[in-house]
């Protein structure tokens, strides 16, 4: 189920600023070369994490769930001077494809791409991070929650994707990864740690502020 009209999303992405052409070229070789090319944020979504970076001006961002790096370069683009996006993925497969990817976005310098099981990777860094976005496998939701709260700055945010998953949240017998799903949607919303919002865009963001520790 789409959470929007195909044609209200069309009307939405032609009145949002263009995709950029690197952007779009990984869409684009994304859906040609990769597996499941729907987990990409495309254009719409790319655009609001830009645009929430360029808000929040993160010293530190953590991605968990690279794939072809699309939502990395995304929120990069609020970064301040020297600052530093750490992303994560488990997948090897598409290292060569990543690594080009942010080499030709000229942001070398300034995101870490780590493989690995982002549950094991989590564990070992030593930082605070001023912007989270959580978009990897959805059984584990709580688990990255957990691991990264305390590294969240006071004030800082987190976004999840798929926090709607294609609507599945409203199904009267849930499966393991819609269960898992609103596992999480509750687990946010009775953090008494934390003020939310659910935004409905594409296939929902949920949308965190850390307000005490
Ligand atoms: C939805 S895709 C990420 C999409 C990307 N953020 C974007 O918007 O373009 C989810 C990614 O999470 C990765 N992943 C799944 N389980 C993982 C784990 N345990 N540790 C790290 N990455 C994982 C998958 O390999 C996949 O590339």
């Amino acid at each position: 189920m789409e959470i929007l009209e195909p044609s209200l999303l069309q009307y939405a992405e032609e009145h949002t600023s263009p995709e950029d052409q690197l952007l779009y070229s990984i869409n684009r070789d994304t859906h040609a070369k990769v597996m499941m090319p729907r987990m990409l944020s495309g254009h719409l979504q790319g655009k609001v994490l830009a645009m929430i970076s360029h808000m929040v001006k993160p010293k530190s961002i953590l991605e968990i769930g690279t794939y072809t790096g699309y939502s990395a370069i995304c929120l990069a683009a609020g970064l301040q001077d020297g600052g530093k996006l750490i992303t994560l993925d488990i997948n090897e497969e598409l290292e060569s494809m990543v690594r080009n990817n942010i080499q030709h976005a000229g942001l070398t310098d300034k995101i870490d791409y780590r493989i690995g099981n982002a549950l094991e990777i989590i564990k070992t860094i030593n930082e605070t991070f001023d912007l989270v976005f959580i978009d990897a496998d959805k059984e584990n939701y709580n688990k990255y929650y957990d691991l990264v709260f305390d590294k969240v700055t006071l004030g800082g945010f987190l976004l999840a994707d798929n926090v709607l998953w294609s609507g599945k949240v409203l199904d009267a017998k849930p499966d393991k990864d819609t269960r898992a799903i609103k596992a999480f949607n509750k687990k946010v919303q009775d953090d008494p740690r934390v003020e939310n919002v659910l935004l409905p865009i594409r296939d929902g963001i949920m949308l965190v502020r850390k307000t005490s520790l």
